[in-house]
């Protein structure tokens, strides 16, 4: 047991699959990160677009996921009419969990509510990967000067420490390309397809396992992924690209009949990634193409990710895990939050 516990307050903006998932780590979890870390952490505030609810004490998670099931949330006690906006400016919280669904278009509502809580003086995690894509030199200039940490660990493979063994473990090798599969959705439909399934099975099958976008054609078309290759590139190559910057196609032409002619040849077809450096400028891409099954990227199946980053005085280093879901990618939340209390617990 330890002496010092330090409390994190935090307010959560949506209650999707990943807001969720975090809820469930923490209700069964919670007494492990005081008694192993020393780390009191309480969801005091949560929002979405139909119900909001404020405990200065904490909202128990458990109750708070069975109100959310059970659309009885209006029902708890601490039940408010809030906008996140109003819950950003006045509830007494150290930490934003920002994770309504992406707009990698726009980056809103969620980048607002980054900027709003950063002026507060709030620490920020996002699992929302619309600020990162769109917006990051900003968000981490603003963070820095007000002297608190953003974090984004779920926008990328979700709680697999892809982004943090680049920016952080890596740090001192210079980045020059890095390639993988970043989208789970599609990685789940291509290998189900293997195996016979059709593409609107699959499809449907992802969704129900929580693993695609609020609205999947992000996810097949290859905007998710194109997303997450502008986020490899701002983060780990201090590019300045936007998702648009990225060449995109999705796996909407993908059929069964291709599939079986590429495992016919002894191919996969994968949806890859890429970001590289092209002389002083930091492109990306994302093709589905196909691999031999001897390439590291083949064997990555279903929701699995993988991400290979080229480095100069290390080589090639391939992390392969989870990279969609609620809880995979509420561990990412609490993984950053885990990384705030080793900083200023
Ligand atoms: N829809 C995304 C995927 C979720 O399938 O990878 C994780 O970012």
């Amino acid at each position: 047991m330890r002496s010092a516990i330090s409390t994190y307050r935090l307010a959560l903006v949506g209650f999707g699959s990943v807001g969720r998932g975090f809820a469930e780590i923490l209700s069964l979890h919670h007494q492990r990160f005081v008694d192993r870390y020393g780390a009191d952490v309480r969801i005091v505030a949560a929002c979405t677009r139909r119900w909001c609810v404020y405990e200065p004490n904490g909202v128990d998670a458990a109750t708070l996921l069975r109100a959310a099931a059970t659309n009885t949330v209006g029902e708890l006690p601490g039940a408010c009419a809030w906008s996140a906006d109003q819950m950003i400016a006045s509830a007494d919280a150290d930490v934003l969990v920002e994770a309504s669904p992406t707009d990698m278009t726009t980056g809103e509502p969620a980048t607002t509510h980054i900027r709003e809580a950063i002026a507060r003086g709030m620490h920020v995690i996002t699992a929302n990967k619309g600020p990162i894509a769109l917006h990051f030199a900003e968000l981490r200039r603003l963070a820095e000067e007000r002297g608190v940490m953003l974090g984004f660990e779920a926008t990328v493979m979700s709680g697999t420490p892809a982004l943090r063994l680049g920016w952080s473990n890596l740090a001192g090798c210079e980045i020059q390309e890095v390639r993988g599969i970043v989208n789970g959705t599609t990685n789940f439909i291509l290998t189900r397809m293997e195996r016979g399934m059709d593409y609107a099975s699959a499809l449907a099958e992802a969704q129900r396992l929580g693993y695609a976008e609020a609205d999947p054609t992000g996810d097949v078309e290859g905007h998710d992924a194109a997303g997450k290759a502008a986020i490899l590139a701002n983060v780990l190559m201090d590019a300045r690209l936007t998702p648009a910057d990225v060449e995109r196609e999705g796996i909407t032409g993908i059929t069964r009949d291709m599939v079986a002619a590429a495992a016919a040849a002894g191919e996969r077809w994968k949806l890859i990634a890429r970001v590289w450096r092209d002389g002083p400028t930091v492109r990306a891409a994302v093709h589905p193409m196909r691999l031999m099954v001897e390439h590291p990227l083949a064997g990555v199946d279903g929701a699995t990710n993988a991400l290979m980053i080229s480095t100069d005085l290390l080589g090639n280093v391939t992390i392969i895990g989870p990279g969609a879901g609620g809880v995979a990618t509420g561990f990412a939340i609490l993984s950053d939050l885990l990384a705030l209390h080793r900083v200023r617990g």
